[in-house]
């Protein structure tokens, strides 16, 4: 029995290309040590998923796809929600049981530490992460603002004008000050060149971003943008860096994640070459706690990510999902996901039995296991997996031993983490904040300049005025502009370089 288990399991992991070995099978609770569950590099950028109850083994087990992506020279970016994965960059320190398990495996325990970067969306040590007004551009905007058609078409103007007059939307402080002069300084500007803008809407525009500020947003606007192949890097080693954002003090702020990731994906999709078909992943995503991030998403988010996951993966671009219940990912991005390791789920309530009977039935019928019965009865670091083999089959499903991280399985200490960021190229280029002249700046300066004018120009009247009243002449004529026959909201929305510019490749993907 476990001879043709052994050669099952053997050949339904056998790989022509480069694989990740995540640990070994098990039948009736027995590690059988060399038949190796394989996560061919291949279809890694199929997606994934990581799931079981709290204290399962989840997270090591994400850190085991990690160091191992890293260690061939693929970079990784970790959403740590909970901030335990710093000591990613660590050796782990080993142990008697660690040993016993990947004797069992059949895999030998080595120790050793990976290149991390530490990224941060506040004001917590790390590289700092920031997109400016512009590069989000209108379409994301209008969507994590939540606006209505009306309001988007308002906010497309803006973005319109400030490109016609290039004045650069930078932060918040830009665009709330183009809202504002757009309905008063500007008023007779804007009505002349893109039509009427009433105050109601951008009233209503303000009030959102006010609240979006309020969730630490004004953080994430603003310069130094990140530019994201910055989390393509390899060492001097040929390892792929470890990027952490670590999101420990986002949890009362969704939306500021929020903004970040439809940000981070729809940079990725417009900027990474297709890949056609490759033998291995250009970068891989893992978002730890994704419940919390799911419960709390925007729309928007939620949205962009289902519309987003098909059309990544021929960027290269894996995204893995790592959760307590498998039900916690929509069911669209459910089905789209290859690689399922799914840790032990508890039954204690009616619901949690309902829940089992659901993951069980995603799986593949086995001949050697009674998957419900195996859910509930995983031990710690151990699971169900499933992956895609070479071909885009689904690999059969194994109670996986699975093996130990090779690093730290505990964070850095606050030594370690200085020492770290200290030495980090990232932190010097992005962590300067700098306000250049933007429209914020630009604008008071014209408003300025007009009530100069103006005030000159009054003047200037006056004396006219005196001169005409005493030399008994008068003038009638005064020059208006002409008006254009399009509307002129339409013409800016069918304008070429407008679409090229502002909605451009954003527009495709969300309309998806
Ligand atoms: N693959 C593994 N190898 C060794 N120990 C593990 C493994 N997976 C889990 N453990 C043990 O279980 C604990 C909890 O694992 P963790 O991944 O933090 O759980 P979760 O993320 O599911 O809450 C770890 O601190 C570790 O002691
Ligand atoms: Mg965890």
């Amino acid at each position: 029995m476990n001879d043709t288990f052994f050669n099952y399991i053997t050949e339904g992991n056998t790989c022509k290309g480069d694989f990740i070995p995540v640990g070994a099978a098990m039948l009736n609770g027995e590690t059988i040590t060399n038949a190796l569950v394989k996560i061919p590099l291949k279809t890694m950028n199929r997606h994934g998923l990581i799931a079981g109850a709290t204290g399962t083994g989840k997270t090591k087990s994400l850190q085991v796809l990690a160091e191992n992506l890293s260690d061939k020279g693929i970079p990784v970016l970790l959403m740590d929600i909970k901030g335990d994965l710093s000591g990613l960059a660590q050796p782990g320190a080993g142990h008697p049981k660690i040993d016993e398990r990947h004797a069992k495996i059949g895999i030998p325990f080595e120790a050793k530490g990976f290149p991390v970067e530490i990224l941060t969306l506040s004001e917590q040590n790390g590289v700092r992460l920031r997109a400016t007004v512009s590069e989000f551009g209108p379409v994301l905007l209008s969507r994590i603002l939540d606006l209505s058609e009306a309001q988007s078409g308002v906010v497309a103007v803006i973005f319109k004008y400030c490109d016609d007059q290039k004045l650069p939307l930078l932060d918040l402080k830009d665009f709330k000050k183009m809202l504002q002069y757009a309905t008063q300084e500007g008023k007779a500007e804007f009505g002349d060149a893109y039509g009427h803008i009433s105050t109601a809407s951008t009233g209503s525009i303000l009030r959102k971003v006010v609240e979006l500020e309020q969730q630490g947003a004004d953080l994430f606007f603003g310069e130094t943008s990140f530019d994201v192949q910055d989390l393509l890097r390899i060492d001097e080693n040929g390892k792929g860096y470890i990027n952490i954002l670590r999101l420990t003090d986002i949890q009362d702020r969704p939306k500021l994640f929020s903004t970040f990731m439809l940000s981070l994906l729809a940079e990725i999709y417009s900027t990474f070459p297709e890949q056609g078909d490759s033998d291995r992943p250009e970068l891989i995503l893992f978002i730890d706690e994704a419940h919390l991030i799911f419960n709390e998403a925007s729309k928007a988010l939620l949205n962009q990510i289902e519309s987003i996951v098909k059309l990544i993966r021929s960027k290269g671009v894996g995204l893995y999902f790592v959760t307590q219940n498998p039900t916690d990912v929509p069911e669209a991005v459910l089905s789209q996901l290859g690689l399922k390791i799914q840790h032990a789920l508890r039954a204690f309530t009616a619901n949690d039995r309902k829940a089992i009977k659901l993951t069980a039935q995603n799986y593949p019928d086995s001949d050697y296991y009674n998957t419900e019965e195996v859910l509930t009865s995983l031990g710690i670091g151990e699971a169900l997996v499933s992956a895609l083999d070479e071909k885009g089959r689904p690999t059969p499903l194994a109670a996986t031993m699975m093996r130990a991280p090779m690093s730290r399985m505990d964070v850095l200490t606050d030594t370690e983490l200085s020492s770290l960021l200290s030495k980090s190229k990232l932190v010097k280029k992005y962590n300067e904040t700098i306000d250049r002249e933007s429209a914020y700046e630009m604008l008071n300066d014209k408003i300025d300049k007009a009530e100069a004018e103006e005030a000159k120009e009054k003047a200037r009247k006056e004396q006219e005025a005196l001169k005409k009243a005493t030399e008994k002449q008068s003038t009638t004529s005064s020059s208006r502009r002409t008006s254009t026959a399009m509307n002129p909201v339409i013409k800016v929305l069918t304008s070429a370089t407008f679409i090229r510019s502002v909605f451009g490749i954003l527009t495709k993907v969300m309309k998806k």
